[in-house]
């Protein structure tokens, strides 16, 4: 066999992780970034592709002899990339590490998500699915109860389409401009209203070749801008894997009643599901329950969970494209992996592109690239989060030192990161030791 020509679909630290990770494999794979950023340019060959130009990456992958296609975002696996490879005889020999479309909605549409989980009694929050003419009907749902209200557009809306409110006022101000204004266009058609959960939230994978499964290492991001998780909601400000507060019995009820019934839901529909599975947990008084699932793999969690793994993941490519996961010898490093996010200033508001960025000499860890490109020969900012600083160390505080070390290699005007990732985590880990 020659060398493995794989294409990763998408550009930010995510995707920098997987070619990162494939450049480490001892078979030397042919690696390609689809339109990736300046990180992946320094291991791979960026094509300028829109990772939703179904007709050019076809063609790029033939033209190009692709073997494999890692989609690192929804939205590719949501407008059905696996069945449009799947319906070309030049290109359905392409193994593509993600799920079918139909599978995809898994994420793609939560009324989708809630019903499956209905179906497969997997622990969720109570919920009700509204259409647009049962606006009438939603106002009185919203009247009869108390808060928090949760409410989901149906559909993919950026990561914008949760909004979560204590006040019915403000609950019908945003029923309205999601149902009635149309905020979010067709993925608010159908509109749900679930119940709050409180509890600490949690993230854990899963990988699949369609027949067997394995768990990746359980990570827990940092969703919002300011420290003490205040402000708004950004694309994710560091994250940490493992998690203290998911110990063995956690794990258990996670495995027993959420991840298995997920699997045993899918074999039911009758559709093998290939790639990764994205569990959004919350750990409340009880045994956790879902939030959400997603098709792939999370960012910033991938940043902090593929160091953790010690195979070849051209290897493991190999095992799940031919079915034998359950044979592949998936295996883990020990301690703790920990990235942090510089982004720029004004993110996730307005911020400007094209500031340059400098980087001063690395130790004891890695950086991941999002927004970064390059302009001639400089290094530029290109997106809100910039570049992640990853490590890995016996102990989270060992880990995050180095990570912050790192993170303060890296200049541009206007640099902003948390200075709290992981320290929530910390108390809990001296709490337990108390
Ligand atoms: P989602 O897009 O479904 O993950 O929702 C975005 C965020 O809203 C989640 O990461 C949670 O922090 C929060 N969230 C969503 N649903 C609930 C719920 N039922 N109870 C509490 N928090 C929730
Ligand atoms: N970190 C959350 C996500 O990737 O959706």
């Amino acid at each position: 066999m020659g060398n493995m020509r794989i294409l990763v679909l998408g550009s930010g630290g995510r995707e920098h992780v997987f070619i990162w990770k494939l450049s480490l494999s001892k078979h030397q794979p042919v690696l390609f970034a689809a339109p990736g950023n300046a990180g992946t340019a320094e291991l791979a060959t960026n094509v300028d592709l829109d990772v939703n130009d179904f007709d050019g990456i076809g063609k790029f992958c033939t033209d190009n002899q692709i073997e494999v296609l890692i989609p690192g975002s929804e939205d590719p696996l949501v407008n059905g990339i696996v069945d449009y490879f799947e319906e070309r005889e030049e290109l359905k020999h392409i193994f593509i590490l993600g799920p079918n479309k139909k599978l995809a909605q898994l994420e793609g549409s939560k009324d989708f998500a809630k019903d499956f989980m209905m179906d497969n009694r997997i622990p969720t929050a109570g919920y009700r699915t509204f259409v647009r003419s049962e606006f009438p009907q939603a106002v009185d749902f919203i009247m009869q109860r108390p808060g928090p209200y949760v409410l989901k557009a149906d559909g993919l809306a950026a990561g914008k389409g949760v909004v979560i409110v204590d006040d019915p006022e403000e609950a019908l101000g945003y029923l309205r401009e999601m149902m009635i204004k149309e905020k979010f266009g067709s993925a608010t058609d159908k509109l749900i209203i679930e119940e709050f959960i409180p509890g600490i939230e949690f993230s854990l994978f899963a990988i699949s070749d369609g027949f067997n499964y394995k768990i990746l290492p359980v990570a827990k991001d940092y969703k919002r801008i300011g420290e003490g998780d205040t402000g708004l909601n950004t694309g994710g400000m560091g994250a940490v894997s493992p998690v203290p507060f998911v110990d063995q019995r956690v794990m258990r009820q996670a495995m027993e009643y959420i991840v298995e019934p997920t699997f045993e839901g899918f074999e039911e529909l009758g559709e093998p599901y290939v790639g990764f599975v994205f569990f959004g947990l919350i750990k409340g008084r009880k045994s956790p329950m879902v939030i959400e699932y997603n098709v792939r793999m999370g960012d910033p969690e991938t940043e902090v969970v593929f160091p953790l793994i010690k195979s070849d993941f051209v290897e493991l490519i190999e095992a799940l494209r031919d079915r034998k996961l359950d044979t592949f010898n998936l295996e883990f490093e020990d301690g703790f992996c920990t990235t942090v996010f510089t982004v720029s200033g004004g993110y996730p508001d307005e911020y400007e592109k094209g500031i340059s960025i400098s980087i001063g000499e690395v130790k004891d860890g890695v950086l991941f690239h999002a927004g970064t490109k390059k302009s001639g020969s400089d290094l530029v900012t290109n997106g809100g989060r910039v570049i992640a600083s990853t490590a890995i160390a016996d102990s989270l505080s060992d880990a995050l030192s180095k990570s912050y070390a790192n993170a303060e290699k890296i200049q541009f005007d206007g640099k902003y990161y948390r200075k709290d990732i992981g320290q929530d985590l910390i108390n809990i880990i001296k709490e337990n030791n108390a």
